[in-house]
């Protein structure tokens, strides 16, 4: 608790181009919550070197990711976005979770699995402890609920698993986290291949929209979405194109899948499709535009950066310090 209000912690990371899926899945939720909970939104730029990149590529990634967390409408004044990699509490309690957490379950990560095939001339130990640094990002601030798509729940329910081992030993010293998902837009899948998540490493850029669009090729990538030959508007596993468009559809609307279903009952895709494509265009067009006028503006985002990691680091010291104390460091001599 912070001031009387519940802590939420959540990241993205600033590496290739976000896509529909890290707003649906994520960022709206994110936006939704911040009014309700205390926030810390990080870009995670620490857990982005896992795999190579270029620095200067990655530097501006994470300036526009950190502009775009405000564009999409989270308060800055009032909930703290940062960059991780300016707190230096999250690498210091990551070395020490990783003393509580065994390889055999980083073993089985599929995120870990899956970019290990991926990259397999980097497979680096940051790569395999990944996991314990989202831990630590999530710990150090002693989150009470943390909003993310469906792909990220494994590496949630490890952190619950390595909070629970430490306080087993040390006493109440984390709170245990619990997931937050939308209930819609939690997995979002390709739009060239539906039983594939819609991913910003994705060879394919039909496969994926993504928040810096325009409108022409939103709804370009719409109509070529694949679907199949049932030419009926309807919710169920057998026709997960459609699915995956009801779903995209909804959470842009607000409505819930059923509503959309019988809004489009009696229709064929040749008018959902770009009905689907509007609904999009219209939830990204005010974004884009609103993080077109903050990039301008250097000094207010400067400003943003500089407040948030102060206010970041506060607070994440005091769990630090407890932990450190717990698990035997000396105390610091003032
Ligand atoms: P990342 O950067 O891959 O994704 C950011 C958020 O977007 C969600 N997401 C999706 N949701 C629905 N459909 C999709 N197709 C889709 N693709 C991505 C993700 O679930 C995520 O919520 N490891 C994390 C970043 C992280 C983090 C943390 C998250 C680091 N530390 C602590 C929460 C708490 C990641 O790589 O997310």
């Amino acid at each position: 608790m912070i001031d009387g209000k519940k802590v939420l912690f959540s990241g993205m990371q600033a590496t290739g181009n976000l896509t529909l899926g890290n707003y649906l899945g994520a960022l709206k939720n994110w936006v939704t919550l911040s009014e309700e909970y205390e926030c810390f939104y990080s870009v995670v730029d620490m857990h982005s070197i896992t795999v190579r990149q270029d620095p200067a590529v990655l530097r501006k990634r994470a300036r526009n990711l950190l502009t775009l967390y405000i564009a999409a409408g989270i308060d800055p004044k009032k909930n703290c976005l940062y960059y991780q990699s300016h707190v230096s509490g999250h690498a210091e309690l990551a070395w020490i979770l990783n003393c509580f957490t065994y390889m055999g379950e980083l073993n089985r990560m599929t995120q870990f699995k899956d970019k290990s095939a991926k990259h397999a001339d980097n497979i680096n130990a940051g790569l395999f402890t990944y996991p314990v640094l989202m831990a630590a990002d999530i710990l150090l601030y002693q989150a009470d609920v943390v909003p993310v798509g469906i792909d990220q729940m494994q590496h949630l329910e490890l952190t619950r698993n390595i909070a629970e081992r430490f306080n087993n030993i040390y006493g109440d010293v984390f709170t245990v986290p619990e997931a937050y998902i939308g209930k819609v837009g939690a997995k979002i899948m390709s739009l060239q291949d539906p039983s594939k998540k819609m991913s910003k490493s994705d060879e394919n850029p039909n496969g994926s929209i993504y928040l810096m669009d325009d409108p022409d090729t939103i709804m370009r990538k719409c109509k070529r979405a694949v679907t199949d030959s049932e030419g009926c508007i309807a919710y169920r596993e057998e026709q997960p194109g459609i699915r995956n468009l009801i779903d995209i559809y909804s959470a842009c609307t607000g409505k819930t899948p059923q509503e959309t279903v019988a809004e489009f009952d009696g229709k064929g895709y040749g008018e959902f499709k770009p009905a689907v494509a509007e609904a999009v265009i219209s939830v990204l067009k005010p974004l884009q535009d609103e993080f077109a006028r903050l990039s301008k503006d250097k000094a207010y985002i400067d400003g943003i950066i500089k407040e948030n990691a102060e206010k970041a680091s506060y607070v994440s010291t005091k769990t630090l310090r407890k932990v450190q104390r717990k698990v035997g460091f000396p105390d610091r001599v003032r």
